[in-house]
């Protein structure tokens, strides 16, 4: 059956868009995973000190966390710049109260969902808030970092490091944060992946395909 006699096809998310949503994706995976086992060792013997198993998964983490730097740091710029401005109308809902009413009583199975650009209220705060969260565990990250490489970018980020430690009470309180921080991602990522199956359900649209063809679908 030829689907374009019955719906209209839009592109919601750019290429650029789609690949750095992926590539954060893999980078929370693979810094998840690397970061619960740089935290609890539990591949090497206690007795022993010449296995790198440590060292490879230390390296895995750090270029990973990088990655997440680098993706968070583009991420934000598109956000503001990006040609199409369907993530920045959004906000025209969060400053609008009776779109959070609107999104909150469709979330409850009553009316349809309208939106000024692709998010709803609570979708953009929410991804607000967990972009705050990834500024915060990348500085936190890199202040742990310049704490162990004193050359190289390690040392050109060594003074506000230190004085990011000194804010935070120390180099403990640092890596506790990082660690605590490490929960959210994993409780976003449950909540996101579930939401993401769900509206597309719900509101009889694309939803998780979008995000890796950028198409979205409506009935005429
Ligand atoms: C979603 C992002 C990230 C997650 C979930 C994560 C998770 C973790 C966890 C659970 C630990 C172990 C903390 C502990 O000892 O209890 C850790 C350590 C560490 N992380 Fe991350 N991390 C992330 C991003 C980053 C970034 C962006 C960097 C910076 C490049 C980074 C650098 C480090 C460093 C240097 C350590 C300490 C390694 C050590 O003590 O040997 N992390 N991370």
């Amino acid at each position: 059956m030829n689907h374009s006699a019955t719906h209209t096809r839009h592109q919601i998310f750019s290429p650029a868009i789609r690949v750095f949503h992926w590539l954060r994706a893999l980078s929370i995976l693979v810094l998840v995973i690397t970061g619960f086992y740089i935290s609890w060792p539990f591949l090497v013997a206690p007795e022993t000190n010449d296995i790198q198993v440590q060292s490879y998964i230390r390296f895995a983490h750090l270029v990973f966390g990088f990655v997440l730097t680098a993706v968070t740091l583009v991420r934000m710029y598109l956000f503001f710049f990006s040609k199409s401005d369907i993530e920045r109308r959004s906000f025209k809902d969060v400053i609008n109260p009776k779109s959070w009413v609107t999104q909150l009583k469709s979330y409850m199975w009553s009316g349809h969902l309208h939106k000024a650009g692709i998010y709803g209220p609570l979708q953009f705060m929410t991804y607000l808030a967990i972009s705050v969260v990834a500024i915060f565990i990348c500085i936190t990250g890199l202040a742990l970092y310049a704490n162990v490489y004193h050359q190289g970018m390690g040392g050109a980020i060594w003074e506000i490091s230190n004085w990011f430690i000194a804010q935070m009470g120390g180099l403990a309180p640092v890596r506790t944060w990082h660690h605590y921080l490490t929960w959210v991602f994993i409780i976003f990522t449950l909540i996101h992946v579930y939401m993401a199956v769900w509206s597309g359900i719900r509101f009889k649209h694309n939803s998780v395909d979008s995000i890796v063809s950028g198409y979205d679908y409506h009935k005429h």
